[in-house]
């Protein structure tokens, strides 16, 4: 993605060849910084504060957080905890731990001599493929938009939850990928953001990207889709998830279930988008998902550009209510019309997963 003419992956190496650059998310919209990760708890931290965050982008973080984790001591007991302390981050997204299962199964059979420059070899190919894999679901899924495209030129309303876009990968993004194919093809689009309290990704980092690519878009309150999709303003919904169990039940940011519900409602199309690694086949259905459950303060303040430029975090609620914040709902596959993948579009069940991954199903 371009951010003022400059090409940009949300995870990149540094000119020093070991040094993982990130954008730091948490600053963004108003803030464009680069932030540098050199040892294990830096890239720990930029997991759990949501430095980076986004499923695919957690794995590749987690990827590169092995690398630098064991870059001084490549030892077999230093490799073990880099990946326990990394696997303790974020319980939710499936592609932390297929990440760090990926590392680990490739590392920890070579002599200790060999990991680091393996760990970064294969930290470089999860990015890459992740890349090509979110392209090919912007390829499948903009057939979805160009579908519902109006005679009279008018754009496809699209309705997307928090951010699933390049900021939430290496690039393209899951739910956002499909739009960017079509606005790129010349498809009228027009995207509805959900603000998405309480972290606010919709507003800050879906709009942020939405606006560097030209996509014209609206950012609404999380209680307005309803209303939208009764008045005929949505065409379709398009979400990530962070986890998707094998029945085809997805978990992502809390509200996306409410959002199902109102399109099932109003007969809107409700699709996920997601790539094969976000798949956990050793659960049967969503029931089983962790949902992470993250700090109150994250409901009770909100932080905000001052009219002087400065960024603050203010107090919102009652002083001394408790607050509440599962991060993260399931949208159980019936109220789901299908599912983005890399290889194609299909139900949402086992069935139409195993037809597009037979050998991973097996697994099961
Ligand atoms: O808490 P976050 O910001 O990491 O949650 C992100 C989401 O819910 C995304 O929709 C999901 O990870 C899919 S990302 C392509």
């Amino acid at each position: 993605m371009n951010i003022d003419g400059h090409h940009y992956r949300t995870i990149w190496l540094a000119d020093d060849g070991w040094t993982v650059e990130i954008i730091d998310q948490t600053r963004l919209p108003h803030v464009f910084a680069v932030e540098r990760l050199q040892n294990v708890e830096d890239a720990a931290r930029a997991i759990e504060i949501m430095q980076v965050r986004g499923a695919p982008l957690i794995g590749a973080a987690a990827a590169y957080g092995v690398c630098v984790g064991i870059r001084n001591d490549p030892s077999d007991e230093t490799l073990a905890a880099v990946v326990r302390r990394l696997g303790e981050t974020r319980p939710t997204a499936s592609n932390l731990f297929w990440a760090l299962k990926k590392m680990f199964e490739a590392l920890e059979p070579l002599a200790a001599g060999e990991r680091v420059r393996a760990a970064y070899e294969l930290a470089a190919q999860i990015c890459d493929e992740d890349v090509e894999t979110c392209r090919l679901i912007g390829v499948h899924g903009a057939k979805l938009i160009s579908d519902l495209a109006k005679p009279d030129g008018a754009p496809v309303n699209v309705l997307t939850h928090c951010n699933a876009g390049w900021l939430a990968t290496v690039d393209w993004g899951t739910a956002l990928s499909p739009v960017y194919h079509a606005h790129n093809d010349g498809v009228a689009v027009h995207v509805w953001v959900d603000e998405t309290r309480p972290r606010n990704q919709g507003a800050s980092l879906t709009a942020f990207e939405l606006a560097r690519h030209g996509v014209p878009h609206t950012i609404i309150c999380d209680n307005a889709g309803g209303h939208l999709m009764q008045q005929g303003k949505v065409d379709l919904c398009i979400v990530g998830t962070d986890r998707t169990a094998a029945n085809g039940d997805v978990a992502n940011k809390i509200g996306t279930y409410l959002k199902a519900l109102a399109a099932h409602d109003n007969n809107v199309p409700f699709y996920v988008a997601l790539p094969g690694s976000t798949i956990d086949w050793s659960l049967s259905d969503g029931a089983q998902i962790p949902i992470e459950e993250r700090g109150e303060d994250e409901v009770l303040k909100m932080s905000g550009r001052l009219p002087d430029g400065a960024v603050a975090l203010v107090e919102i609620a009652n002083e001394g209510s408790p607050a509440a914040n599962p991060a993260f709902d399931v949208t159980p596959a019936r109220l789901v019309s299908g599912l983005i993948t890399e290889r194609g579009v299909c139900d949402a069940s086992l069935q139409g997963l195993s037809e597009l991954y037979p050998n991973y199903s097996k697994t099961r």
